[in-house]
């Protein structure tokens, strides 16, 4: 369906071809999404030219947790231009220092020190480097289909799909299903530093694991001595409705993970949170892992203000109500729309809407997308809607978006004739 734009739009998408990338511009005007991305504010996104409006149930996987440019994070951003900068990152600042201890306050368990980056892959990176010096070990497991990012430790434990193009296999990096505690069982030998999972893989469609899959991961995993690195990325900061998401599962990684979120969607911030004994790594050579904006100075006035109002009681309580409108609204279109939907996963506000194909994913994305709402499938099983509204909407806005989903599910059957 090839879309017709014309002034502005029509520049913009015809530089973006030019300039960023040609393959991304035609898709999006073959599909019919002529979107620029313009005004954006709380829940809500505007194209450029103000016409349609979307809300926004993608979030980039929780970078707009507390929706666009939350007035106290740019508050906080504002304040803190006056006086800083990124700062210089071989030397101490105040602004890592407080962040810090104000992560570890936030972590269970011994979880007390932090390597600050600037993307979640780099934060993935550190992780893995981190494991392997510390246990003098090199294998990592992971689980298909999952997603760490597309720098060079956290692409090798990802998918084949994003990694084969790039990297020389290697057989350090090995994956098992997701939630099979069984699987993982033989592959932990005496060469694996760490075994890396999201603690609900959103690439791969959301699945939720049983309640006991993280607490047997982490036994065995210390049965062998190796490490249980988890990646909090999309599920940290409250999307779950409660602080972190393995807060669910009643189990204390070795190092866990934060990006996306942290930064407010205002400016990149993430931290590899470590136990305390593993900051062992660096007595040595403190200087063998450095990142010059990571954990910037302005980048930490923005994450402290992010984590003091997402680690509210009543924000995460928030947070709970709002997904019991969506847990029973998505009841209800589940039995409305059987032919189309057969389950809804979620934790919290992080949700998946699996439907019965995989061809629904994308045109589920599409149809929301015409019915004002961005809602973008998930890559590894697109048989699966991704849903993330930012954690800051009301009751009316969650029963907006459910009337909207209905609208496009109705559209969705009449356009496919079911
Ligand atoms: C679970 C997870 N981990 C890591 C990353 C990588 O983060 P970044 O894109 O900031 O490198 C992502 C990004 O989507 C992610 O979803």
């Amino acid at each position: 369906m090839e879309q017709q734009i014309s002034g502005e739009k029509e520049r913009v998408f015809e530089t973006y071809g030019r300039h960023v990338s040609s393959a991304k511009a035609r898709f999006f005007l073959d599909v019919g999404i002529d979107f620029v991305f313009g005004r954006r504010e709380g829940p809500f996104v505007w194209d450029m030219d103000g016409r349609h409006r979307l809300i926004n149930c993608h979030s980039n996987g929780g970078v707009f947790n507390l929706g666009h440019r939350h007035p106290a994070v740019v508050e906080a951003l504002e304040s803190a231009l006056k006086t800083l900068d990124i700062g210089n990152h071989h030397l101490v600042s105040r602004q890592k220092a407080e962040l810090a201890e104000q992560l570890a306050s936030l972590c269970p368990g011994d979880l007390d020190y932090v390597v600050f980056g600037v993307s979640g892959g780099e934060a993935i990176d550190t992780a893995i480097k981190i494991a392997r010096k510390a246990t003098g070990r090199r294998g990592v497991i992971s689980a298909s289909g999952g997603y760490h990012g597309h720098t060079g430790l956290a692409l090798a434990a990802g998918d084949p799909k994003f990694r084969d193009p790039f990297l020389s296999s290697s057989s350090d990096f090995r994956q098992v299903p997701f939630n099979d505690v069984e699987a993982l069982g033989p592959l932990l030998d005496a060469d694996v530093a760490a075994v890396i999972l999201e603690t609900i893989p959103a690439t791969l469609g959301m699945p939720i694991a049983h309640d006991d899959y993280f607490m047997n991961v982490a036994r065995r995993c210390r049965e062998n001595d190796s490490l249980l690195i988890i990646d909090e990325v999309q599920t940290g900061l409250g999307r779950t409705g409660r602080f972190w998401g393995i807060e669910h599962y009643n189990t204390v990684p070795d190092i866990l993970v934060s990006a996306k979120g942290l930064g407010g969607g205002l400016y990149p911030v993430t931290a590899t949170i470590i136990r305390r004994d593993l900051e062992a790594v660096f007595h040595d050579d403190p200087f063998i892992h450095i990142s010059t904006a990571g954990g910037a100075d302005i980048g930490c006035a923005v994450a402290k203000k992010v984590l003091e109002i997402s680690s509210e009681p009543a924000f995460l309580n928030h947070v709970k109500a709002i997904s019991e409108i969506f847990i029973k609204g998505m009841t209800g279109l589940i039995g409305k729309y059987p032919v189309l939907l057969s389950a809804f996963r979620h934790k919290g506000l992080m949700g998946g809407i699996k439907t019965t194909s995989a061809d629904l994913g994308p045109i589920l994305s599409k149809t929301c997308y015409d019915a004002g709402l961005l809602c973008i499938y998930a890559a590894h099983d697109p048989s699966v809607l991704q849903f993330l509204p930012s954690l800051i909407i009301n009751a009316d806005l969650a029963e907006e978006i459910l009337q909207r989903l209905d609208r496009a599910f109705g559209v969705t059957c009449e356009f496919m004739g079911i």
